[in-house]
Formats: C-alpha cells, sequence, structure tokens
C-alpha cells in the first residue's frame, strides 16, 4: 500500500487529506485519530502550494516490532523543490509565519502526529516526514 498525490493547485490538498483519512482508515485507525491525521496532511499539504508552489505528497502503510508484535502505523511525506526553511526551530513555534497565516500548521502537525522530521535545503526544497502509530 502506497499512494503518491502530485500538488499543484488547492484541489490536491483536499485529496492529499482525503487520501490520509482514507488509508489510516484502511490501516485500522479510530476515527478520530483518522481526522488527526487528516488535518496534518492537509496542513503540510496547503504549505508546498503556499511556499514552495508545487511538490508532492507520498503515503505509505509502515510497520514497527514492539514487545507485543507488529505495530502498523502510517507515514506521510510532503516534498518540494521550494526555497527550504532558514530555521526550523522557528517554523515549529506556535504563531510563527512568513505568510498570511496562523502559524499554526507546522506545530499543530507535530502534536497530531507521533513522529514529525523536517529535513530541508535553501537550494533542494523541503521533505516532511511524519508518522502516526496504531495502539
Ligand atoms: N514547504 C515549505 N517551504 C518553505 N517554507 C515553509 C514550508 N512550509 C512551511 N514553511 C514556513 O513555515 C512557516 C510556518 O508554517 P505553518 O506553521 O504552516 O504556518 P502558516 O502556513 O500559517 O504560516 C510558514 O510561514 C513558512 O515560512
Ligand atoms: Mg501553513
Amino acid at each position: 500500500m502506497a499512494e503518491i498525490i502530485r500538488v499543484f493547485n488547492e484541489i490536491h490538498a483536499v485529496i492529499a487529506g482525503r487520501t490520509a483519512h482514507r488509508l489510516a482508515q484502511q490501516i485500522g485507525f479510530p476515527l478520530g485519530e483518522c481526522t488527526a491525521i487528516h488535518i496534518a496532511t492537509l496542513e503540510v499539504t496547503r504549505n508546498i502550494l503556499e511556499y514552495a508552489g508545487h511538490g508532492q505528497v507520498l503515503f505509505e502503510q509502515v510497520e514497527r516490532q514492539d514487545v507485543l508484535g507488529i505495530q502498523l502505523g502510517i507515514e506521510i511525506q510532503a516534498i518540494d523543490n521550494g526555497p527550504g526553511i532558514p530555521d526550523l526551530e522557528a517554523v515549529l513555534q506556535d504563531g510563527f509565519s512568513t505568510g498570511k497565516g496562523l502559524g499554526k500548521g507546522l506545530p499543530g502537525a507535530k502534536r497530531l502526529m507521533d513522529d514529525f522530521e523536517i529535513t530541508s535545503d535553501m537550494d533542494k526544497g523541503t521533505s516532511i516526514t511524519m508518522r502516526k502509530w496504531k495502539l
């Protein structure tokens, strides 16, 4: 199970959010967590449109071994070749925005997910990888 959505206009953010929700449901997440994953995906996809113009979002079911056995999760990766993020700490602060937004997208997405990693390069763009694990 892996999917990819190319993102270059507003409708793709809606589709990415709904795709995340549908895959989370397939993996067996409860409804509230499907909604959390949906919102986090919508935020990082809207950022691609707003700050990089275009990019892509990858969805994948992932697994890890824990003491009780195999744990399933969902991984969502939002990738662009935009301007990059100069200060990764700043953008994770509540209320920081260089645009017209509320500056709550990235800190909100981070809180909604279990794992949240940003890598960014001024020449190459930004990649955000987030994961949520099913209990
Ligand atoms: N994909 C991206 N490429 C470049 N900068 C980004 C990207 N995503 C987020 N940012 C930067 O991080 C800031 C915070 O993002 P976010 O928390 O979503 O708040 P908002 O979108 O409301 O500004 C943005 O204002 C922007 O400066
Ligand atoms: Mg945003």
